[in-house]
């Protein structure tokens, strides 16, 4: 760091932590010339740019008049742009930054940033889309369009290369490979979203960081129910300190040892967003501010979510869906094992019932045939009996019996 509020970076070019954001819908194009015009004569000495903005155009004019009118010269401005998704094959790198050189006017820029890590199917719109309406990705690897990016720092087209909402194991796996290291991440930052693990990373590898949407994106479909400008903690302080809401949470990030990038097209605004050097938050103050994140994410590019760079699952995330997973895995052995021995019961109890019924059936058959064919062998035992020696016993007695008669007087 250069001093506490600007940075220097890998090359030595020191970049200003307060810069001025480029972002804005395309029908203010005109509003963008004028509000860099009112930014960069405000203080402002940071420009955050990105060819999908469309505007870079519109920046560049507004530069020119700047030089021209000598109010800055190309040296005292540092300019940021973003190499877009679709153009992340390395053929197509030197001139996706050439491109963004011609429409800003100028010959090299500070600082060049992938702007996310997974790639879009190359050479059609920004956001390449299929029949079916989902974006067309692309699987270029980024490391491959970091080593272009590396030979566009040695051909002195840009003086820093950067990333734009990595996470951390993306720019660990970067940093295994690059022969030039990134010099800055930037990614979303604001007092919802703290995002303490990366910055922590980022600096343990000299990597600065950029905060992005620093008011919180006030108006963004997805803010909080109370945005971050509306908290009362932050006007309380706000009142306090005879500061607006904006400038509370800017100084906030900055002493965080973060740079900031603050977008207004409204002239009061931008002299009022570079107004935050004149007044401090103590420690307390800033562990009050602290307390409200809500690690709550406003840009979250939905659409590459099946992307497998798609970089927003974090650590947390990542360890929270192992733990999911585990549990399910074990919620799923143990209602298995429940089923399996429920149905091992009812099966052994079916066919427990089934082999009674069996067992009892037979029992009943062969008893039935036992008592059956017992009586009836019985009896034909005793007809048999009865029928042969039965029989011809009581014949030999009625013999007996007539041949004595006449002996006995009959
Ligand atoms: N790398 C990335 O993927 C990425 C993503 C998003 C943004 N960015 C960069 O970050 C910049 C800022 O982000 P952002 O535009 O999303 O959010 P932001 O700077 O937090 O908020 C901009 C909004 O706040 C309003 N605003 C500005 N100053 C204000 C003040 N003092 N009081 C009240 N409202 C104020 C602006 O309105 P008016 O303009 O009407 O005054 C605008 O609607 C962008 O311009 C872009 O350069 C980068």
């Amino acid at each position: 760091m250069a001093n506490k509020f600007s940075f220097t970076l890998n090359s030595g070019n020191v970049m200003p932590a307060l810069g001025f954001g480029t972002y804005a819908p395309q029908h203010v194009e005109e509003d963008v010339l004028k509000a860099v015009r009112i930014a960069v004569k405000a203080g402002y000495r940071h420009l955050d740019c990105a060819a999908i903005y469309r505007n870079e155009r519109a920046v560049g004019q507004a530069l020119k008049q700047l030089i021209v009118e000598s109010t800055i010269t190309r040296k005292d401005i540092f300019v940021t742009s973003k190499l877009w998704n679709t153009c992340h094959r390395p053929d197509l790198v030197r001139s996706s930054l050439k491109k963004s050189l011609e429409d800003l006017g100028l010959s090299y820029l500070d600082l060049y940033l992938v702007h996310w890590p997974m790639g879009y199917q190359e050479g059609g719109e920004f956001i390449p889309r299929g029949k079916d309406g989902n974006v067309l990705y692309s699987d270029v690897d980024f490391v491959e369009t970091w080593k272009a990016l590396e030979d566009c720092v040695d051909e002195g087209l840009v003086k820093d290369i950067g990333l734009s909402n990595f996470n951390s194991k993306q720019i660990e796996r970067l940093l295994e490979v690059a022969r030039i290291k990134p010099s800055n991440n930037q990614v979303e930052c604001h007092l919802h979203l703290a995002q303490n693990k990366l910055i922590e990373y980022c600096k343990s590898k000299n990597i600065t960081v950029t905060a992005y949407s620093p008011l919180g994106s006030p108006g963004n479909k997805s803010a909080p129910h109370t945005p971050a400008l509306e908290e009362p903690v932050v006007k309380q302080l706000a009142s306090q300190k005879n500061k607006t809401p904006a400038q509370i949470l800017l100084r906030f990030l900055l002493q965080r040892g973060l740079a900031v990038i603050p977008k207004s097209v409204t002239q009061v605004r931008i002299t009022e967003n570079f107004q935050v050097f004149d007044f401090e938050l103590s420690d307390d103050e800033m562990t009050q501010l602290t307390n409200l994140n809500k690690d709550h994410r406003l840009s979250t590019e939905d659409i590459a979510l099946k992307h497998k760079y798609y970089p927003f699952y974090d650590d947390d995330l990542e360890l929270a869906i192992a733990i999911a997973w585990c549990l399910g895995l074990a919620s799923a052995i143990a209602i298995a094992w429940c089923l399996g021995l429920a149905s091992a019961i009812a099966i052994t109890l079916c066919l427990g019932l089934a082999s009674a019924i069996a067992i009892t059936w037979c029992l009943g058959l062969a008893s039935s045939i036992a008592i059956a064919w017992c009586p009836g062998s019985g009896i034909s035992y005793c007809h048999r009996l009865v029928s042969r020696s039965g029989i011809s016993k009581c014949h030999h007695l009625v013999s007996r019996i007539w041949q004595l008669l006449p002996s006995l007087g009959v």
